[in-house]
């Protein structure tokens, strides 16, 4: 099937349900039965794959990691809580107390704080650089380094990251390049096509699409060596798992390693997971992501083109315009759009930009991006409160700067709020 198929059919089959339900039914249950203690060892043992509980696995949810696996192009997926989860997840699957990566300093808000304050209290450390700087990705990289990390399009600096030469990188080095691709989601970039090893999303915004949950995955291409000598994790035997060592012992899975340790030792014993109704509601929004991601983007590259001529704004950073820094990787990367995120600077800075969100009217005033609805906020007062101004501006995100996400309404109207906001905050 193509992509737009794979939306609405990838990992569910109706003809299987003893049922014919046309949409996955939600399994709303903690526990399966065995067949016999045979069939139960042989599940605890990865002898066989099957539901045992549901914080390890769900069948609706399960249908939903197919679905996102299958639209990746990748092996294997794991559904999660919360974006948060997922990135978090992502990266204590592969290093522990001493090991460190190396990422961009541009990142989302609690990413950055995840990465600032909450992993170095364990021993693992970020080393953050600028992410467009190729030559202070490679030179940051030494023997206890065990990923390369960033965003395909950074929040809220809207830089699109080279993930081709980032992966090249990665790889000389045999380390994994892992992309958090929210900001793009897949129907805009196949992050795997392009050499990212593992993508991880906040399925919170595009993918689910409108606004209603929270939820997060992390996929694999599959073919990665996790056995290459890189990542202790891999090589000594699991004292928690029957002494496995997951990059060795897996036979003709080990092609999934890495997921397969996510689910059995992360997940199953920290515990974010992904609830079935969660997965329901993110399995109807994927039905229609590429409708939506066309409308979002078409709507955004008008709203910036608005914006940059427009003679109160100071600036504009929307990846698909031609005097955007990021234009030429927008055009790689992108498929065609630039995005659907407008971020600008107004004139009269930070309480100009403040006044604007005030003077709003159709724009949602939220903590959040991807919804169907027009957002806005100011992210040096929200979302990235915790940074101080330097931080702020390494993060790509100076304390003027008013973050739009804009919505799939009809684009007149966008326009018409933006514009009367931008005229009441004189
Ligand atoms: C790029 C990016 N990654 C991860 C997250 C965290 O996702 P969640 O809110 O689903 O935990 C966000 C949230 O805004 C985000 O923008």
């Amino acid at each position: 099937m193509k992509y737009d198929s794979k939306l609405l059919h990838a990992g569910w089959d109706s003809d299987a349900d003893p049922e014919g339900s046309i949409t996955v039914p939600i399994y709303k249950t903690t526990a399966y039965q065995f067949n016999n203690t045979e069939h139960a060892a042989s599940l605890f043992g990865l002898k066989e794959f099957g539901n045992i509980y549901s914080r390890l696995g769900n069948p609706t949810v399960g249908a939903l990691e197919a679905r996102l696996t299958a639209l990746d192009g990748g092996a294997m997926s794991v559904a999660l809580a919360s974006g948060t989860s997922a990135v978090m997840y992502s990266l204590i699957n592969i290093m522990s107390q001493g090991d460190n990566f190396v990422t961009a300093s541009q990142l989302y808000g609690g990413t950055y704080t995840m990465f600032d304050n909450i992993l170095p209290e364990y021993g693992i450390n970020a080393k953050k650089v600028d992410i467009t700087d190729l030559k202070a990705v490679e030179d940051s990289i030494d023997e206890k380094t065990r990923a390369v990390y960033c965003e395909t399009v950074t929040n809220p600096g809207l830089v699109v990251a080279d993930i081709t030469a980032l992966s090249e990188i990665a790889h000389k080095h045999g380390i994994p390049l892992i992309v958090d691709a929210t900001f793009t989601t897949s129907a805009i970039q196949k992050s795997f096509e392009f050499g990212a090893d593992i993508i991880v999303y906040s399925l919170t915004k595009w993918m689910s699409g409108h606004g209603r949950v929270i939820a997060g995955a992390v996929i694999e291409k599959g073919g990665f060596d996790w056995g290459n000598g890189n990542f202790p994790l891999y090589d000594k035997p699991d004292t928690s798992y029957g002494n496995m060592r997951w990059g060795h012992d897996l036979g003709d899975l080990s092609n999934v390693a890495y997921s397969i340790r996510l689910r059995t030792v992360p997940l199953r014993n920290l515990g974010a997971n992904m609830s079935p109704d969660t997965a329901f509601e993110v399995m109807s929004g994927l039905e229609t992501l590429s409708l939506r991601m066309e409308r979002h983007c078409i709507n955004a590259k008008k709203a910036a083109e608005f914006l940059i001529n427009h003679e109160s704004v100071e600036w504009v950073r929307f990846p698909g315009l031609e005097s955007d820094p990021s234009y030429e990787l927008s055009e790689k990367y992108l498929n065609g759009t630039g995005g659907s995120m407008v971020v600008f600077g107004i004139k009269g800075g930070k309480a100009a930009g403040q006044k604007f969100i005030d003077n709003l009217k159709m724009f949602r005033h939220v903590a959040n991006v991807g919804d169907t609805r027009s957002l806005a906020i100011h992210p040096a007062s929200t979302t990235h409160s915790q940074l101080d101004e330097e931080q702020l501006i390494a993060a790509g995100s100076p304390p003027e700067l008013v973050r739009l996400s804009i919505g799939i309404e009809d684009i007149e109207d966008i326009i018409e709020d933006l514009s009367q906001a931008i005229e009441s905050s004189k």
